[in-house]
């Protein structure tokens, strides 16, 4: 386990802007930065970066947190990976409260996946340096023209030709026998004996976004038959190959650079070109591109390049994956190479520079590239030609860039010989009908089934304004939660309340005590309802004890995940008092602590008052019960004192009574 002082000095040195801003491309609006979430699809700009709290926010799905949760959200990393991986970017040495040999025992699987295969890398580039490993898997990688640097930074290596080498090694390392075999490194053969999964071949591992290993790839060194040329690690938990893309690790930076990504097939394909300096270059591995995928890309850029080899059913049948690449709002853009050469071969036979020139020449947009595809295709066929064009229809419909789309339309029109308007009608049509789709009229049966989802706006980014997270991109609906005449559920109070607290707990009132003490006195005999903010309120009352002027972070870095959201949450929040509060009351310019008392203290007499409601309905049901005149007329008398605190309240709140 990784000490509580490491945790602290590992929070307080991250800088929530590097470590976000590796991932997500993020510009300065106002106080804070902002960027394309990286966790929904949208095309507009809603992820706030707030750098004085450490915190990122989105506005559009609600996620939210600091350094650490970005990395469990983004990298799926656990806790500890997350602490461990700022540790090491941020060159801070782990104190551990339990031995490193327990650590390793700990029965935490993604952990212990990880750090199997940091351990199999590791292995099999050892591999490369024995014997057998220089005669075969070295001299193999030399014929290929691949360099040692290359090597090294793809950290490529040998699996022996033995059976077990690696499961004996891992085994007497001290991995357990159920990882070996969760990770897909081992197997148990027929025979129930354990079995390395990789023997004589030559090692690809395979990195995610932060440079972690999440699986192998293997391929064989002679061609032979009926063993396949790749073998690849199983898919696990942690690794889907329809979810990754090899040498994105390595070609982010230079992907974010240029703005401007190759797709290229295979993995040598990614490790020559960036050999020959051409660094913006991915593989999906061999497999037709996935939404999640595309996905990974358009966090970097926009633009993309695909690489095929060129061999025409192949490409046929990744048609409807480039559609997907539209419908995301990327820019497609296709090359070819010739003599089914895949761009390994074809760079190695060129060299870097012509290879450059020959995409900068070839590349075509992908829908004139589909369209001179399925053309040739439907030569001397009128029904295949109309099929194809309503296909071709459908992929420009899906371009949301309506300049763009009638670009397209135009040039089609030219290479289909079809008049430009009947494309335009066809085109509308098919827009329609999915307009349609997406937003149904009122009563329709579409409208039914919809539940409206995603015309609500998101509860909670509402008439809030953070004081230091400046203007917000997304247009809100302005609604007035803190407004007397529209008092909020009880829970909203509650929550309202722990948010004043979290945002203003470090101010100081005039007499010198703290926002939060002040807060915690008022309420001292009040109780939240809600389970969750009720426990948020004693490790608020915990942190006062120690420093009056309440230090939000301990709760944002807390290790329960419910806490540290709803941290982050009420941090994060947009908050208008002034506006609001100004414009009903027609107060001129009020001093910030001002406004914030009185939202408090607006706040703590709904919650007074909830508390009154509650006692007045205790004491009626006495009175019905009453056995004696002077009992009833005793309780009478709670009930007029109770009665006239709360008409008190309610003036207080500006909240007509009604009898
Ligand atoms: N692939 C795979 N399993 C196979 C064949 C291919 O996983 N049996 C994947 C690999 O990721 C491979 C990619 O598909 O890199 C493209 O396959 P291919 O073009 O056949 O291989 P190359 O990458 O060109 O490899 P090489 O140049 O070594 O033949
Ligand atoms: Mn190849």
């Amino acid at each position: 386990m990784i000490s509580d002082s490491t945790i602290r000095l590992i929070q307080d040195t991250v800088r929530i802007e590097e470590v976000v801003g590796s991932f997500v491309n993020l510009k300065k609006r106002g106080n804070s930065l902002i960027g394309l979430c990286p966790f929904h699809n949208e095309k507009s700009p809603s992820f706030n970066v707030n750098v004085a709290r450490g915190i990122f926010k989105c506005f559009g799905c609600g996620k939210g947190g600091d350094s650490v949760n970005f990395l469990m959200e983004h990298e799926k990393f656990s806790y500890p990976e997350a602490l461990r991986f700022l540790a090491e970017k941020y060159n801070i040495e782990i104190e551990e409260t339990v031995s490193q040999e327990d650590y390793r025992r700990e029965n935490d699987d993604r952990e212990s996946l990880f750090i199997l295969n940091e351990y199999a890398k590791d292995h099999f580039k050892t591999n490369l340096k024995t014997e057998e490993g220089k005669t075969i898997g070295l001299s193999y990688f030399h014929e290929r023209g691949f360099r040692d640097d290359t090597i090294e930074k793809f950290d490529l290596g040998y699996s022996l030709q033995s059976r077990t080498h690696f499961c004996d090694q891992a085994l007497a390392y001290g991995f357990k026998l159920e990882f070996l075999e969760k990770s897909g490194l081992a197997f148990k053969t027929d025979q129930g004996t354990l079995m390395d999964r990789f023997r004589s071949r030559v090692i690809f591992p395979i990195h995610n976004q932060s440079g972690k290993v999440i699986a192998f790839g293997g391929r064989i060194l002679k061609t032979q038959e009926k063993t396949a040329k790749y073998i690849n690690s199983p898919e696990t938990e942690f690794y889907q190959k329809s979810e990754v893309l090899y040498g994105l690790f390595q070609a982010k930076k230079a992907i974010r650079n240029l703005d401007y990504c190759l797709l290229a097939e295979g993995y040598t394909d990614v490790i020559s070109l960036h050999q020959s300096g051409i660094e913006n270059v991915v593989s999906s591995s061999g497999t037709s591109l996935t939404r999640q995928q595309i996905k990974l890309i358009s966090r970097f850029t926009q633009n993309i390049t695909i690489l095929y080899d060129g061999d025409a059913a192949g490409i046929k049948a990744s048609l409807r994956g480039i559609d997907l690449l539209l419908e995301e709002g990327l820019f497609v853009k296709v090359v070819l190479f010739p003599d089914n050469q895949d761009p390994d071969s074809f760079i190695r036979k060129v060299g870097g520079t012509a290879f450059s020139e020959y995409i900068q020449k070839e590349q075509k947009d992908f829908i004139a590239f589909k369209t001179e595809i399925l053309l040739k295709e439907a030569e001397g066929d009128p029904i295949k030609k109309s099929i194809l064009v309503h296909d071709i229809l459908e992929s420009i419909a899906k371009v949301s860039d309506s300049v763009l789309a009638s670009v397209y339309t135009h040039a089609c029109s030219d290479k289909l010989e079809m008049d430009e308007r009947v494309l335009l009608v066809e085109l509308n049509k098919i827009r329609l009908k999915k307009a349609k789709a997406v937003f149904p009229e009122p009563g329709s049966p579409e409208s039914l089934n919809q539940g409206g989802k995603e015309l609500t706006p998101f509860k909670g980014s509402e008439g809030f304004q953070n004081p230091d997270s400046g203007p917000m991109p997304q247009e809100t609906p302005v609604s007035n939660n803190l407004a007397p005449l529209s008092p909020l559920r009880d829970d909203e109070q509650e929550e309202e309340l722990l948010r004043l607290l979290m945002n203003y707990g470090a101010y100081d009132w005039d007499e010198g005590i703290s926002v939060a003490q002040d807060i915690l006195v008022q309420i001292q005999d009040l109780e939240m309802e809600n389970p969750l903010f009720h426990s948020f309120l004693n490790l608020i009352a915990e942190e006062v004890e120690k420093e009056p002027k309440l230090d939000p972070r301990p709760l944002i870095q807390s290790r329960n995940p419910e806490i540290r959201n709803l941290a982050v949450k009420l941090l994060s929040q947009k908050y208008s008092l002034s506006e609001n509060w100004e414009k009903r009351h027609g107060i001129e310019v009020k001093r910030e602590e001002d406004l914030v008392k009185e939202a408090v203290e607006n706040c703590i007499n709904h919650l007074k008052r909830r508390k009154l409601d509650a006692l007045i309905k205790e004491n009626q049901d006495k009175m019905k019960k009453a056995q004696s005149p002077e009992e009833e007329a005793e309780l009478l008398s709670i009930h007029l004192v109770y009665s006239n605190l709360r008409s008190n309240l309610s003036n207080a709140l500006g909240v007509v009574v009604l009898k």
